[in-house]
């Protein structure tokens, strides 16, 4: 069985200040995550007073992105023994606002992903076609090329310590949320390529969310498809009840 995991992607959004309110706010609002886990992922300046509040709860910190060395004259860039040091576990790598505006490659998701893992950090690494892509049905090409680019020379038990979500780039921030038949179309998909890639056993123990567009009145449906795992939240997850009511939901649905 593979447990449910909803993360929400702040982007970036909100001062210490804010952070820490709203934080304090999700802590009261979700105090059990027995059936899902509940990861935030504040900006990176947050990062370390999210983490102070989260000492008591469950809720666990990521961060939205790193950088593959170490440390040295990288100005601007942060590693992953720094985000760890800060209080994450998790780091999100290859978001396609990162793809699309910051340059990120097949080649460098590759190693921001290994880099993380080096740093005992989880990746939830992204995937997800442009609109045109789907629409010249060119989406199943597209995914098994990140796929196949961001896990190149990785261990089957590297695999299995990753954790992927599917964000087809024409539902994030649209209100375009992927019906749920289609988003489930695609992680069998992800699921099958991850078979061939790393075998059967890893497919079936990884744990694959949908996003974009995701919220409290859609999450249970999508979350009903026998290969989604959870979700990656934008938006929603800004708000401490649109964000709580998303994960309570999820939990009703993991239940069933
Ligand atoms: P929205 O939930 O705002 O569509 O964003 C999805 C996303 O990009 C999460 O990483």
């Amino acid at each position: 069985m593979r447990k449910p995991i909803i993360a929400g992607n702040w982007k970036l959004n909100k001062t210490i200040n804010e952070a820490a309110q709203l934080v304090t706010l999700l802590k009261r609002q979700i105090p059990d995550t027995q059936h899902v886990d509940v990861v935030i992922c504040p900006v990176v300046t947050a990062l370390a007073a999210v983490s102070e509040i989260l000492i008591d709860s469950d809720i666990q910190l990521g961060a939205q992105d790193l950088y593959w060395e170490e440390k040295g004259a990288f100005t601007g860039q942060v590693s992953g023994s720094l985000l760890k040091d800060a209080g994450a576990k998790y780091v999100i790598v290859g978001h396609s606002e990162r793809r699309q505006f910051f340059n990120e490659t097949h080649e460098t998701v590759n190693k921001k992903a290994k880099a993380a893992l080096k740093n005992g950090l989880t990746p939830i690494v992204c995937v997800g076609e442009m609109l045109a892509e789907r629409e010249s049905q060119t989406t199943f090409q597209v995914i098994e090329a990140q796929l196949k680019g961001a896990f190149a020379g990785f261990s089957a038990d590297e695999m299995s310590r990753i954790i992927l979500a599917y964000e087809p780039v024409w539902a994030i921030g649209t209100g375009k949320v992927a019906t749920p038949a289609q988003a489930q179309e695609v992680h069998l998909f992800i699921r099958k390529e991850i078979s061939i890639l790393f075998g059967e056993e890893v497919a079936r123990g990884i744990r694959i969310q949908y996003g974009g567009s995701v919220k409290a009145d859609n999450i249970a449906e999508l979350m009903r498809q026998a290969d989604i795992d959870g979700a990656l939240v934008g938006g929603a997850s800004l708000d401490a009840n649109g964000f709580s009511d998303i994960v309570k939901n999820a939990q009703v649905a993991a239940l069933k």
